[in-house]
């Protein structure tokens, strides 16, 4: 049976793509069939991944509506194992076209449904909001991930996710798990970061992973040459951590 993992974090810029997509090549690298499913109209996880966002034929905005299957949409990246639904600004139309629609919150798992046994893991990539988009892939999942930051509004970010969590749990989907909290861009010399991510291992303790992910040129640099980290910098700090990181969330489901 595939699992379906939604990385999902209200605030942007706290490393949802990054991790989205470097989780999903670390267990790929493992052998694990993995599909990436990018659901940000940036498509920052498409161009991270090599694909050109101007040659996209069938995208995640296609599958919402019902314009193509989700077979159909998959594009094949040029690494072993690492498939991915793509997505560009045609997405950021979605929220308001599927406003009146039938089942408006479950078009996302529907889609899916045909093919996420085709994979071992499913990998959605959120945008940076708690809207319908998102709401889709907290439907369509299994488990949530959750990157952030260690800041101090991280963790009142972290509340309301968690409210929305419950929420979407309560009406669509019971089986929806918190699988992991992961800390990005982790700077350990700085105080505030020790406090914060000694707050989050307090209150979470059993959900927080036990890897850091640390801050790091190489892994900001990586999407700019369309390659996940493990092969942007095969033996460095970030491919090691997010393989790390990559084993204790497939550990966490199952995997
Ligand atoms: N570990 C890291 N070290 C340094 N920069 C990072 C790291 N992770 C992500 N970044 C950079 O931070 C920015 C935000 O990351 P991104 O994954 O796009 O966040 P989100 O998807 O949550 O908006 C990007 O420019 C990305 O390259
Ligand atoms: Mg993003």
């Amino acid at each position: 049976m595939g699992r379906i993992l939604a990385f999902a974090n209200q605030k942007g810029g706290v490393g949802k793509s990054t991790s989205a997509i470097n989780i999903a090549a670390g267990a790929a690298l493992t052998g694990k069939k993995v599909l990436l499913v990018d659901c940000d109209p940036q498509g920052n996880t498409t161009s991270g991944v090599g694909i050109n966002k101007k040659h996209i034929t069938a995208s995640t905005y296609d599958i919402l509506i019902s314009r193509s299957d989700a077979q159909t949409a998959v594009a094949e990246t040029k690494f072993d194992n690492l498939s991915i639904i793509p997505a560009n600004i045609s997405l950021a139309g979605a929220e308001f076209e599927l406003v009146d629609s039938e089942s408006r919150e479950a078009r996302l798992k529907k889609a899916l449904a045909a093919i996420k046994d085709d994979y071992d893991l499913t990998v959605i990539d959120c945008p940076p909001s708690l809207g319908l988009i998102t709401v889709n892939a907290l439907v369509a999942a299994d488990g949530i991930i959750v990157p952030m930051l260690c800041e101090y509004f991280s963790l009142e970010g972290l509340t309301q996710l968690l409210m929305t969590v419950k929420e979407v749990k309560r009406r669509y989907n019971p089986e929806l798990e918190l699988t992991g909290i992961l800390i990005t861009m982790y700077n350990g010399r700085l105080n505030l970061s020790q406090e914060v991510a000694a707050e989050l291992k307090r209150y979470y303790a059993g959900k927080l992973l036990a890897t850091t992910i640390p801050r790091s040129v190489k892994i900001s640099e990586a999407p700019g040459f369309g390659e996940p980290i493990q092969y942007y910098e095969k033996n460095g700090k970030g491919a090691e951590a997010y393989n790390a990181a990559a084993k204790e969330i497939m550990k966490r489901i199952g995997l």
